[in-house]
């Protein structure tokens, strides 16, 4: 396993590599690695000659300064565990190798469209007006940035991506076939704790009480899906809502109903030939996010 700070450095190594006819497999990340990002490592290294590992936490996506600052950096234990898994290549760039300084002063102004999109040559429709990108403005359009950077200096043939981020993973989608990358995009499952709790790198955030009673908000969406068969949307809603507002630890922020593909809100589910049921909220001072297919 080799670590690259330098796109140079990375690029050069991948070019031999591509001359050779390898495929390469991509997973990009923020570190503070858990099993969930491992899992997409394992699945790239079983499709794909080389597998690269991106970690870098990307300043253009946090619309919160204090959570971009609170945010785990785990660079030692984040290699063991890639080495642990025979991840070929980790990306670790400082903030100054991807971005220009007018770059990340637009993000500073909290201009929420950075420029980045070129003329407009993408745009994600109604696809980031709803949840994530309703309660986080500026979020999507950090990610598609950073996502389009990694995307031009690694080149992937597959790059994978958890469905625990079901609305990212819709942007990423909206992003590589807007811009022509040629790259097929893998949506992979979520990979939860024993009790349930979808792993997330904010978990270990969570205080001893908070964690006790974190499992609730996976319950929750376990049982809208069960009760999906016999109940209508508006009930589904009403019983998540009562559910997570029954934990006083719990600060919910939407829980939604959407169409899988268009990402938007469904009353009714003959709107949908596939549907999602998505939850965020706040539990003490960790935004947590998680979500089901219900059909
Ligand atoms: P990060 O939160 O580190 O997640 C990296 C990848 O791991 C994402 O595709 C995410 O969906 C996936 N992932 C996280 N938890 C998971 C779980 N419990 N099960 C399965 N997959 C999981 O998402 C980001 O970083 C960033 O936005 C990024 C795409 C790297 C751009 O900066």
């Amino acid at each position: 396993m080799i670590i690259f700070n330098r796109i140079q450095e990375l690029q050069y190594q991948l070019n031999i590599a591509r001359k050779a006819k390898k495929t390469i497999g991509f997973v990009p990340t923020m570190g503070a690695l858990h099993q969930g990002h491992l899992a997409l490592v394992q699945r790239s290294k079983a499709e794909n000659d080389i597998t690269v590992c991106s970690i870098f936490v990307n300043p253009t996506q946090f619309n919160d300064l204090s959570d971009l600052e609170k945010y785990p950096r785990t660079l030692e234990n984040d290699s063991k565990l890639l080495q642990s898994v025979e991840c070929d290549y980790i990306f670790a760039p400082e903030v100054s190798e991807m971005y220009t300084n007018e770059e990340l002063e637009l993000k500073r102004q909290k201009i929420e469209d950075n420029g980045w999109k070129q003329g407009k040559t993408v745009d994600f429709g109604m696809l980031d007006k709803v949840m994530e990108g309703a309660h986080r403005p500026g979020h999507f359009n950090g990610v598609a940035q950073v996502v389009s950077k990694l995307f031009r200096i690694v080149l992937p043939d597959k790059a994978y991506f958890g469905q625990k981020d079901f609305q990212q993973l819709a942007i990423v989608r909206s992003m590589t076939k807007q811009l022509g990358f040629n790259t097929e995009i893998i949506g992979c499952p979520i990979i939860r704790e024993s009790d349930g709790l979808a792993m997330s790198s904010r978990n270990v955030r969570l205080t001893e009480t908070e964690r006790n009673v974190s499992p609730l908000i996976s319950k929750t969406l376990f049982k809208v899906k069960e009760m999906q068969a016999t109940h209508t949307i508006a009930e589904l809603k009403a019983f998540a809502e009562a559910q997570i507002q029954s934990e006083p630890l719990m600060q919910l922020e939407y829980f939604e109903i959407a169409d899988a593909e268009t990402l938007q809100p469904i009353s009714d589910y003959k709107q949908a030939k596939s549907a999602v049921a998505c939850i965020a909220l706040k539990l003490g001072n960790v935004r947590l996010i998680d979500n089901i297919l219900l059909y």
